[in-house]
């Protein structure tokens, strides 16, 4: 068995935590997330989605929050993009060519390096997800990924529902493997497996990693694992034993999907780190940080991280002090 000595943590908490939250925080308050999130070590945030604001109006304030955040230099900051609409809002950013360093080499810029395209293995889901047969999400993504080329930005692709979907139940991993074949055919550089209600098992997600590998390489394959039956890190476990080397996850395990009701949040960041560091894989990311932004973010939404680390490694029992007073 071997496991990869790095991985790549894509952190979606600030788009897939926040879009299924009762709460609509405050775009400064996000943007608060994000900065703590690059102060962390982590080099890949998705930062917002760029989708009706009818359907997510959690994230409609996609634009201000990409504008405003401090960029750190060597981080990737991505958004959701459903469609063409979506692209080109988010192009309206204006990015600054060759913009001034600031003090500890960080920037300051409008602009976007990469979005991301969504579809599924489950046709009802799509549907559901984005008012779009599987074959029209395609047909939605081909002036995509011109305009994206035409602009150098880099486009991954998600599947949802890989193990299982909220309307069609069982999803066959063959059926995964022809979507994400498809996503690559199109210019995607990677395709990230979306567990998007939590239910698969690492027998499950071997075997549907297994059929995708037989048309992707393994270094372009990433796992979305929801967390809804507690089986991420065993899932995520299964995938790196195979040599899966890109996760995703979520400050706090924050998460879901709002059509796909009853899905909890995507692993936590701060147990996928500990994780990680107990097999000795990198991640250069500070666990500790990380803690503290879950809880920083769980008290902005009102609650507690989802998370056994957060609070087996809660800085209130660190740090004598209330709540509020955490910076
Ligand atoms: P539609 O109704 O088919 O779109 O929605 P349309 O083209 O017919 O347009 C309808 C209206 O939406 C128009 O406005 C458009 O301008 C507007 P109106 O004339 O009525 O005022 N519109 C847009 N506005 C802003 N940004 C856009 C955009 N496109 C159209 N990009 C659409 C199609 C995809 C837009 C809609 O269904 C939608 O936004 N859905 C959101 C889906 C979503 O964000 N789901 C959650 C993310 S996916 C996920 O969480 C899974 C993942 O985490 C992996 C996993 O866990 O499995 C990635
Ligand atoms: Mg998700």
């Amino acid at each position: 068995m071997t496991l990869p000595e790095r991985v790549k943590i894509v952190e979606v908490g600030p788009r897939d935590g926040l879009q299924n939250e009762k709460t609509i925080l405050p775009h400064y308050v996000k943007i608060d997330l994000i900065n703590r999130l690059s102060e962390s070590g982590l080099s890949y945030i998705e930062a917002s989605s760029f989708v009706s604001p009818k359907a997510i109006p959690q994230l409609g304030d996609a634009k201000i929050v990409l504008d405003e955040i401090t960029r750190k230099s060597g981080v990737t900051y991505a958004a959701l993009v459903p469609n063409i609409k979506g692209l080109e809002n988010a192009l309206d950013m204006s990015p600054t060519p060759n913009p001034p360093p600031l003090q500890g080499g960080r920037i300051k810029v409008g602009g976007l390096e990469e979005v991301a395209i969504f579809t599924a293995a489950s046709e009802t889901f799509c549907q559901k997800n984005i008012n779009a047969s599987i074959d029209e999400s395609f047909i939605r993504f081909a002036p995509v990924m011109e305009l994206a080329k035409a602009h150098n930005i880099r486009v991954r692709g998600y599947v949802s529902c890989v193990a299982g979907c909220p309307y069609e139940g069982k999803i066959n991993p063959e059926r995964v493997a022809e979507i994400s074949a498809r996503l690559m055919d199109i210019g995607c550089y990677e395709v990230s497996l979306g567990d998007t209600i939590g239910v698969g098992t690492p027998h499950q997600i071997e075997l549907i990693i297994h059929h995708v590998a037989k048309f992707i390489d393994m270094p372009h394959i990433a796992l979305h694992m929801h967390n809804t039956y507690g089986q991420a890190l065993a899932n995520i476990y299964a995938g790196l034993q195979m040599g899966i080397a890109t996760i995703d996850s979520s400050v706090g395990g924050l998460g879901g999907c709002p059509y796909a009701k009853g899905a909890s949040g995507n692993v936590a960041t701060e147990d996928l780190v500990y994780m990680l560091n107990g097999l000795g894989i990198e991640t250069g990311v500070n666990l500790e940080s990380i803690i503290k932004t879950a809880w920083f973010i769980a008290e902005c939404l009102g609650r507690q991280p989802d998370s056994k680390v957060a609070h087996a490694l809660n800085p209130l029992t660190v740090i004598p002090a209330k709540a509020g007073t955490l910076t």
